[in-house]
């Protein structure tokens, strides 16, 4: 989709503590990967637990378009009849990804070493953000691409008929530009190898592995090298997705923030390219348990506790932790707001080309919250109040993005005044329960033009 419609403006304000469980919906990253690994395989893949998310329902149009069959039994419970790699069929219009920079990313791989055409657009935060990223190492396979001022959506991928495999080092720390590299490399003939200086979440080896590929991780002098062998047959396979640790985070965060709040969060899994935030978290003082720690499908899994913690610090968070946690720096500088002390978030630059630049959006937001945030281009400090000390009483805007848009009704719960966000249906493209559970664990949440 390219718009979700008219704005809806929500307001969250103080109210009792938050008690409960909070079932949170299955893992973004991983659900996309479902789907698109589900379509490279030859026969019928099923899946539970699938987030049933509008980036990634627009990655599920986008596999039946490319010629998988692509089927939805029951709530999260999906199949995918896959067309083999180098099997896909020519997509008969435009691919829309909506919101969704890991849904076009990837898909552009998957099809850049088969011989088809395929243009893709997305809403205007996607149509924004960078996709050279991606087109650049696809150029390498032999892929061409055309898009609207110097790399953005939308964009034509011409496949290459003749792909070639590439060594490929990636200039910044994304798993999605990894992952388009190894997706592409799938219909190349003999070894692709991407290397990249830090880990980022590694679900597209592990899946790939899952799936039958071969798939070899070392670590090296540069950082990991992962080699990948061209043209495999991909087993179709039964995918139980993990809840996602990104969604956790809301709830987590506003049972630290809110007092006399006591939070479960059940089966959450703590693979550590993506458990950074919380590592970050009992750092600073936050009483963050994991119960029942186990393992499920090779991944540490855990149920995570969080009960109301007044008398949290900030933190220089470490500037090589940032993949580990890119996406929950929105909802960490709320937390940091209400710790005494300021919080320092350094090497975060890709948070600049995310669904909005999260830095400005959290900066110009909690300013008008009445918290104090310095910024440079690649960092920012949150100069916390303490627990109850943030005044609130502001609008910030959710800028076609998910994450600021809860960061900021998690920080009205907890302010002195409440905090509305401009609009809040971008939450519907990787969190559609956020409104309905956080009520459930005793949130208040207006909706002031319903
Ligand atoms: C994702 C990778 C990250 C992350 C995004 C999901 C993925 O993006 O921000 O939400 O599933 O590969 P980058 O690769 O741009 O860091």
């Amino acid at each position: 989709m390219s718009s979700h419609g008219p704005a809806q403006k929500m307001t969250a304000r103080a109210g009792g503590p938050l008690k409960g469980i909070a079932h949170v919906p299955g893992d973004k990253s991983i659900s996309h990967r479902s789907l698109i690994l589900g379509a490279l395989a030859v026969g019928e893949t099923r899946v539970s637990g699938l987030l049933e998310g509008q980036d990634v329902l627009d990655t599920a149009k986008a596999m039946a378009a490319f010629g998988a069959e692509v089927t939805r039994h029951g709530e999260g419970d999906w199949s995918i009849h896959g067309v083999g790699v180098g099997g896909f069929a020519e997509p008969e219009d435009v691919i829309d990804c909506g919101n969704s920079g890991t849904g076009v990313r990837l898909v552009m791989g998957a099809m850049a070493t088969m011989p088809i055409t395929a243009t893709f657009t997305g809403d205007a935060s996607l149509r924004s953000r960078p996709m050279g990223r991606v087109t650049d190492p696809l150029a390498l396979f032999g892929a061409r691409a055309v898009g609207r001022d110097g790399g953005k959506l939308p964009m034509t991928i011409v496949g290459a008929a003749d792909p070639v495999p590439v060594d490929y080092v990636t200039p910044m720390a994304s798993a999605q530009v990894k992952s388009a590299v190894l997706l592409a490399g799938l219909n190349a003939p003999g070894k692709t190898v991407v290397t990249e200086r830090s880990a980022t979440r590694d679900h597209t080896e592990r899946m790939l592995r899952g799936f039958g590929a071969e798939v070899v991780t070392e670590q090296t002098g540069e950082g990991y090298r992962i080699t990948l062998t061209g043209r495999p047959e991909l087993k179709p396979q039964t995918i139980a997705v993990p809840r996602d640790p990104s969604s956790a985070a809301f709830p987590v965060c506003a049972a630290l923030i809110v007092p006399g709040s006591d939070v479960l969060v059940p089966n959450i899994g703590l693979n550590p390219t993506r458990a950074g935030l919380f590592t970050t978290l009992r750092e600073m003082g936050a009483d963050l348990s994991y119960e029942n720690e186990r393992e499920e499908g090779g991944e540490p899994v855990a149920d995570l506790r969080a009960r109301f913690s007044p008398d949290m610090k900030g933190i220089e968070v470490p500037a090589e932790r940032a993949p580990s946690m890119i996406d929950e720096y929105p909802i960490l500088s709320v937390v940091a707001s209400f710790a005494e002390g300021s919080t320092y978030m350094p090497g975060v630059h890709e948070l600049r080309v995310k669904e909005s630049d999260r830095i400005d959006a959290m900066a110009v937001g909690l300013r008008a919250c009445g918290v104090e945030v310095d910024e440079t281009e690649d960092s920012f400090t949150v100069h916390g109040l303490g627990a109850g000390g943030v005044p609130g009483g502001a609008t910030a805007a959710a800028r076609l993005d998910h994450r600021i848009a809860m960061s900021f009704l998690i920080c009205g719960m907890a302010a002195k005044q409440p905090v509305s966000v401009d609009d809040a249906g971008p939450i519907a493209t990787s969190f559609p329960i956020f409104e309905a559970l956080m009520r459930e664990l005793g949130a208040t949440l207006l909706r002031p033009n319903a």
